[in-house]
């Protein structure tokens, strides 16, 4: 009885106004990746890729090439996801990035430092160039200044 009362209020809650409408999607947006409203959307998705962007460099940085050459890959994963299955994701800027990672890859191979910066400098503009071609411009990728991760060594 007591579980009928409260599903009752829970209801009567979650009713605003007799015959109000209610939407549960987000409106399209004007941008890549519009189908915002779930937990995959691409903004999440490249929330997390921020968090690896980070861990690469601190990685390449203490000259842990595993550690880079395993984030690296992620990205490149993530980033090949994307051009999958996100609308109108400019694939030529998914490719530059992806050529910047093949870059990284290489100079982790090679226990590279110069060329590992080289190529993450390349790897940040990539970002921010699709950042531009896809009218989230305003979201600007720089090269980390502090690590947030303090629970992982690099
Ligand atoms: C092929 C295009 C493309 C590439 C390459 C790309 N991004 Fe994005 N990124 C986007 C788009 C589009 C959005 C906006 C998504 C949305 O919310 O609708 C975005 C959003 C973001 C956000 C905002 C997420 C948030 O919740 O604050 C961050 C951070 C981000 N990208 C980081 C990166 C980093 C780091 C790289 C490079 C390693 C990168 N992106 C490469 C297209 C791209």
């Amino acid at each position: 009885m007591r579980l009928m009362m409260s599903l009752a209020i829970v209801a009567v809650t979650l009713v605003p106004a007799f015959g109000a409408e209610v939407s549960y999607s987000t409106p399209p947006r004007d941008r890549p990746g519009s189908s915002g409203d779930d937990i995959n959307s691409l903004g999440n998705v490249m929330g997390l890729t921020q968090l690896r962007h980070i861990k690469l460099w601190f990685a390449g940085r203490q000259r842990n090439w595993p550690l880079a050459r395993y984030e690296l890959d992620q990205i490149a994963d993530t980033l090949r996801h994307a051009g999958m299955f996100y609308q109108n994701i400019p694939v030529d800027d998914v490719r530059a990035a992806e050529r910047q990672l093949d870059a990284i890859r290489v100079a982790t191979e090679g226990k590279d430092p110069v060329g590992f910066a080289k190529g993450y400098a390349a790897l940040t503009d990539a970002c921010n160039a699709c950042h531009k071609a896809a009218k989230v411009g305003f979201i600007a990728i720089q090269t980390p200044t502090t690590s947030p991760f303090s629970d992982q060594r690099f």
